[in-house]
């Protein structure tokens, strides 16, 4: 298995922290955002690695992470998303280097307190398919949000003004190498944005789209409020536990 880290974007919600750095170079604490998600997919057992980057200081993250000696690995592999169109373009970008693996997504501004090896190892036994992480969340409407029925996840619908649940879509994302067809079929949404949203409903719909319940804390680092969060959940209690 093969893991992406969507790095790309303008992380416009943080101006003007973002105005003059990439949102995933700002610091959480005591690491550079970036090096959460980095540690989240090594711990998890993966250590070959795709980085999208972007906007005007993508040069920072090879002068920051190298070849990813911080974190035991022996080589970095990265890539540059122009603009902004969206996760879904950002991840269509690696399509040449995932080649036939089966892949690991993860945002760049997703924490976690847990390791998600298990869910990782669930999905290789999977004979085919997607795998999505859920967790119980207090402002749904900032996320994708699930409905289940049953064992199965029957819907995501992006931000809804309305959730029918608590159960924010989470930004760690297995995939079958399908995937890169899928996203050529995609349209911009009402954000002009390639929707992975979009993605997770075109795999509920071929039926091969499980899920899993995530142990621990998580939260995203893209609004003043969240990166705030992020800090004092990581001083308090650190992230990327080992079990
Ligand atoms: O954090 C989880 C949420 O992330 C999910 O619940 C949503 O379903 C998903 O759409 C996403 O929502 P956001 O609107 O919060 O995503 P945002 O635009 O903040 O992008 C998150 C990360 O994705 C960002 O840190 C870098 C990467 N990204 C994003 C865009 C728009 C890219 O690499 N390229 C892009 O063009």
């Amino acid at each position: 298995m093969k893991g992406i880290i969507l790095a790309g974007g303008l992380g416009s919600r943080l101006h003007p922290l973002t105005k003059i750095t990439n949102k995933h170079l700002l610091p959480v604490y005591d690491r550079p955002m970036i090096y959460y998600p980095i540690e989240a997919l090594v711990n998890a057992g993966i250590d070959d690695i795709m980085i999208v980057t972007g906007g005007k200081k993508s040069g920072d993250f090879l002068s920051l992470l190298g070849n990813g000696s911080d974190f035991g690995l022996k080589h970095l592999n990265y890539t540059y998303q122009e603009g902004e169109g969206g996760i879904a373009e950002a991840l269509g970008l690696c399509e040449h280097w995932a080649s036939d693996d089966d892949i690991c997504v993860i945002l760049g501004d997703n924490l976690i307190e847990r390791n998600i090896k298990k869910a990782v190892t669930d999905f290789c036994e999977q004979e085919r398919g997607a795998k999505i992480m859920l967790k119980e969340v207090h402002d749904p409407e900032r996320f994708g949000v699930a409905t289940l029925s049953g064992d199965s996840v029957v819907e995501i619908v992006e931000k809804p003004s309305e959730p029918v649940s608590n159960l924010a879509v989470i930004g760690i994302y297995m995939y079958d190498n399908r995937v890169f067809e899928i996203i050529k079929t995609l349209v911009p949404s009402d954000r002009g944005e390639l929707e992975i949203t979009d993605v997770n409903n075109w795999y509920i719909e071929d039926k091969s789209m499980t899920f899993e319940v995530l142990e621990g804390w998580w939260t995203d680092a893209g609004t003043f409020s969240s990166l705030h969060r992020s800090a004092s959940l990581v001083a308090e209690g650190g992230a990327n536990r080992r079990d």
